[in-house]
């Protein structure tokens, strides 16, 4: 019987968990015999390697984070500890891994099967940063932003409360997409992103003489990649004259329930993942969501280039 395995690698997600119960009942449905590869790269250095059965799997769908739990492995660079994860996997008959997470995952794991050879990975982008090249969607991206815009929704009830401004410091690494969304659907007066410098000057204009007009509070978004969270709070303190609080959602944002379409895109990119694992004969692949389609790209193609956020999104912007 063919055996499979799934991991997750590098920062959690919701909609992990939906993936690997996914993954176990398709392969089971398809008479492989599933594996889970508990605490990321560290644990298949560790040989954390499981053959699962159903009920390692039920009553997860709805529960964030990853049940299998992940790691950042720094072991796995150096050729011992990837000779080790390699004998651990043979040793079981592996030679088909699902690995969720983002591409610097995908690099390790790309360098691993090339210089094994025999072992085949298939990737599903799995971040909450939305920063894969070659992909529209990363898996927990949805659910990352309903949590940061209900966040966002309470913080406008208490900002609109009193005279005041809000700095709210949102995630994504170097990549400012989630706080690009959101501060479009939170209809926020500052977004602050690497993407798209504001000029300051012209802003602190514009919010004087909104406020001489009756404007009372003021959102401010600034992406964690930006790096200006107290420069913001200093000028809106000094250059707006308004009393200003921060905000820092931090890792609240990659947990919780995975939304629906989380759920929905995790089973799709887990089946798609195993039938190019059993169909094809590629090495090392990512499987994508691009305009509405789901495709299948190399780890070279992923790395060749830096994710772009569209510049339809950048101009809703003011
Ligand atoms: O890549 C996901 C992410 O949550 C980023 O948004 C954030 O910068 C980073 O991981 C935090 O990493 P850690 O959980 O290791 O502190």
């Amino acid at each position: 019987m063919s055996k499979i395995a799934i991991m997750s690698s590098g920062g959690d997600c919701a909609g992990m968990n939906p993936a690997i119960k996914k993954f176990v009942d398709y392969s089971i449905s398809l008479n492989l015999e599933p594996y889970l590869i508990y605490e990321g790269l560290e644990g298949l250095i560790d040989d954390k390697i499981q053959k699962a059965t159903y009920s390692d799997v039920s009553g997860i769908v709805h529960r964030g984070g990853t049940i299998i739990q992940t790691s950042r492995s720094k072991r796995f660079f150096e050729k011992e500890y990837r000779q080790i994860a390699y004998n651990n996997l043979k040793q079981k008959g592996i030679d088909k891994i699902v690995v969720l997470g983002g591409d610097g995952s995908f690099r390790a794991f790309n360098v691993f099967c090339a210089e094994f050879g025999d072992i085949k990975f298939c990737g599903v982008p799995s971040t909450i940063d939305n920063d894969i090249f070659g992909t529209d969607y990363c898996l927990g991206v949805d659910t990352a932003l309903n949590i940061i815009s209900n966040a966002t929704d309470s913080l406008r009830d208490t900002a609109s409360s009193s005279k005041r401004a809000f700095v709210v410091e949102i995630m994504g690494r170097d990549c400012g997409y989630l706080a690009l969304i959101t501060s479009l659907i939170s209809g926020a007066e500052v977004c602050i992103i690497p993407e798209k410098p504001i000029d300051l000057e012209a802003k602190k204009q514009k919010l004087l003489s909104e406020m001489q007009n009756g404007r009372k509070y003021i959102i401010a978004i600034v992406s964690e990649g930006a790096k200006q969270t107290t420069q913001i709070v200093n000028w809106l303190k000094n250059d707006i004259g308004i009393e200003t609080r921060v905000t820092i959602l931090g890792h609240i944002q990659r947990g919780g329930t995975p939304s629906v379409f989380d759920r929905l895109m995790a089973f799709e990119f887990t089946k798609y993942a195993i039938n190019h694992l059993l169909n094809v004969q590629e090495q090392a692949s990512v499987v994508v969501y691009k305009e509405s389609k789901f495709d299948f790209v190399s780890v070279e193609y992923v790395n060749s280039q830096k994710y772009k956020i569209k510049q339809d999104l950048l101009d809703l912007v003011e």
